[in-house]
């Protein structure tokens, strides 16, 4: 049995003040959830919200990095950068990256596996554009995402890692995908883990739907049974909504 993941990914919002009482906030309003939640704030803010949250429930992930180790990278953050700063997590490959900072799958990769070699779990994000749904390339784009996304990651580090199925046409739209388009696209995420890994390690790994997803949409999309949790973008910005789709998560 899977455990559902809820996280939080604010993007570029927030000011100092806002990100500790967002995070301060979500904080108090966990007691008696069993899902596993975190809250991904801007990099200039995380140490902040790691110090506030410590030894509480509530983890702390980056919304990215770079894949080198250290070194003349100006603007860059390294995997061991927000490990020293409290992070579990870190969301890598979001459409944001791959749209608008022209990411693509080796970089991913390369990130994916400096993540977890310093023992960050990463959140790889995959998803089709609205061109290439209608196109209905979707299920081919996700499976290279996800395979190109995962090369080289021993089967030992599946379980550290969470895939995140974000259709771009869904994100930051208020357009979300109906509870069956999800349902059919984590599915093909799940048969591309069962024919990399086994059928048992795939089962194990953690899917979550993002875009668009709100209290109000939350529970019909996290019923289905390879919807493992949310990656919430607008409706993190406001702890009693995030809260909300937490406790909507099986
Ligand atoms: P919205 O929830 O604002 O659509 O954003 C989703 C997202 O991109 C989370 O990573």
């Amino acid at each position: 049995m899977r455990k559902s993941f809820v996280a939080g990914n604010w993007k570029m919002n927030t000011t100092a003040q806002e990100a500790l009482n967002l995070a301060r906030g979500v904080a108090a309003g966990l007691g008696g959830v069993a899902c596993d939640v975190a809250v991904c704030p801007p990099f200039v803010y995380l140490d902040a919200v790691a110090r506030t949250l410590k030894g509480g429930p509530l983890a702390v992930g980056g919304q990215n990095m770079y894949f080198e180790g250290k070194g003349a990278f100006t603007g860059e953050i390294s995997a061991a950068m927000l490990k020293d700063v409290g992070c579990r997590y870190v969301i890598l490959g979001h459409s944001e990256r791959r749209h608008i900072f022209g990411e693509q799958d080796a970089l991913i990769n390369a990130k994916v596996k400096a993540a977890l070699a310093a023992g960050l779990d990463p959140i790889l994000c995959v998803g089709e554009t609205l061109s290439e749904r209608d196109g209905n390339q979707t299920l081919g784009v996700v499976e290279r995402q996800t395979r190109e996304g995962l090369q080289g990651v021993a089967a030992d580090a599946l379980p550290r890692v969470t895939l995140a199925y974000e259709p771009v046409w869904a994100i930051g739209t208020g357009r979300n995908a109906t509870p069956a388009q999800a349902q059919e696209v984590h599915a093909e995420i799940r048969k591309v883990l069962a024919a990399l890994y086994g059928r048992n390690a795939a089962d194990a790994v953690r899917i979550q739907y993002g875009g668009s997803v709100k209290p109000e949409n939350a529970s019909e999309i996290l019923a289905q049974p390879d919807v493992d949790g949310a990656l919430v973008g607008g409706a993190a910005l406001k702890a009693d909504s995030f809260l909300a789709i937490v406790k909507a998560a099986k």
